[in-house]
């Protein structure tokens, strides 16, 4: 007989000795488990408890045990909205934007968006991947464990795809979990300058029939705003991802209110990101909805904006606030998850524990993932960091330094990265 597997503590793996913030709700500040130990089994959390426990238990097993006394552990890091799979960058617009033009008028030129749909067009696969691998390598240096990556800089079914296959592909390139988001509605490619209908019609028709049909996309997303397309544009193509099933995010409130947080909530979507501008029934809408507000504060930097999203009004209304980075060359040249929580806390007024929450529990949330990962519980997926810090808040804390000094993701320590 095989005494291990009918063990009640059948572990592969032991941590031991961290200080765990759990993110677990209704356990307390950050859930935090002092001098603690987590085991694991395959890929799935199996046991959390006191490390006093843990010693007696692991010592009637033969199991590896890591003693990682003086850490502090956290779940993996949920980088919930990026648009990681892009070709060039857009430096000279930067510049630009320094000498007095804004977003809206280099996009309105030809520029913005459009210039980076140019450059991914040109890039060859080898490199765009290469591209995105760097990148995604960089948030995994910060205790990334699960990464949203968007379509959208493609613009005909042929590119759109080529982008959501090159974000498949770095889950076999890297270890590290990938969710895919079809941005169908991003901007209108020069192609259809004079056909917007068709446009719209062919991204919610054909277009997305395609990219569900091959598994190419996770959930569907769009540009729902002044500079891009319109409410009823947007309805249009959510209610066609609808029809296939697949969850929707939506990028509301970034330039102006238009609406696009109602209607998110009316899709019940995953989330609504980036809402500086929101009103009050947007706010209840959401709240009622369930739908994530995922706050992006480095493309807030990079825009100069200086009008924050109603962070005090969605807390009081109850709405779950996720934190993301927004990578993408454009509005957020970013590849730092803890710069992110940061940026959340000073320029957006978030505290360091709901930073924290907003890139792990509420970022698996908004992935529609949250039974899965995002806190560390038994039965959820075995992926988490560890820190060199005194205390959790100290991730929001320090600007340019990374305290990650390991991670773990599905159960397997990634030693390959510089954090490890
Ligand atoms: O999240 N707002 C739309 N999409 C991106 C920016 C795209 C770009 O400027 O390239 C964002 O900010
Ligand atoms: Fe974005």
């Amino acid at each position: 007989m095989n005494l291990r597997q009918n063990s009640e503590h059948d572990w592969d793996q032991l941590w031991i000795g961290a200080d765990i913030a759990t993110m677990a709700a209704g356990a307390g500040s950050y859930g935090t488990l002092t001098q603690a130990a987590l085991a694991t089994k395959g890929e799935r959390i199996a046991w959390i408890g006191p490390a006093s426990d843990a010693s007696r238990i692991a010592a009637t097993q033969h199991i590896p045990v890591h003693d990682v006394s003086g850490s502090w552990m956290t779940p993996g890091l949920i980088d919930c909205h990026t648009h990681l799979v892009y070709g060039g960058n857009r430096v000279a617009e930067f510049e630009q934007r320094l000498l007095g033009a804004s977003y809206e008028q280099i996009a309105a030129a030809g520029g913005g968006i459009q210039s980076t749909v140019r450059a991914t067009r040109d890039a060859t696969s080898v490199d765009l991947r290469a591209a995105a691998g760097a990148r995604a390598r960089r948030l995994m240096a910060e205790g990334v464990t699960t990464i949203e990556i968007k379509s959208g800089y493609g613009l005909s079914l042929a590119a759109e795809q080529r982008l959501l296959e090159t974000a498949r592909a770095l889950e076999h390139d890297l270890p590290v979990s990938v969710r895919t988001t079809f941005l169908g509605l991003h901007a209108l490619p020069v192609e259809y300058r004079d056909d917007r209908r068709g446009f719209v019609d062919a991204v919610g028709g054909p277009w997305l029939e395609a990219i569900a049909t091959a598994g190419l996309a996770d959930a569907v997303d769009a540009f729902c705003e002044s500079i891009a397309f319109t409410v009823d544009e947007t309805d249009r193509f959510f209610r066609a991802a609808g029809r296939l099933g697949l969850p929707i995010h939506v990028h509301a409130g970034q330039l102006s209110d238009v609406g696009a947080a109602r209607l998110a909530a009316q899709h019940r979507a995953l989330s609504a990101d980036h809402l500086e501008y929101l009103d009050a029934p947007g706010i209840e809408a959401l709240a009622l909805s369930g739908t994530v507000a995922v706050l992006l504060p480095c493309a807030y930097f990079t825009l100069r904006q200086d009008h924050p999203p109603p962070v005090a009004a969605l807390r009081a209304a109850g709405v779950p606030i996720a934190v993301a980075t927004d990578c993408n060359p454009g509005t957020s040249p970013c590849t730092s998850p803890l710069l992110a929580m940061a940026m959340a806390c000073t320029l957006f007024g978030l505290t360091p524990e709901e930073a924290l929450c907003g890139t792990t529990c509420n970022a698996a949330r908004a992935l529609g993932l949250g039974a899965d990962r995002g806190t560390l519980e038994v039965g959820k997926r075995a992926d988490f960091a560890f820190w060199a810090i005194d205390r959790p808040a100290e991730l929001c804390y320090s600007l340019g330094a990374n305290p990650c000094v390991g991670v773990v993701h599905r159960g397997q320590f990634r030693s390959e990265l510089p954090c490890a």
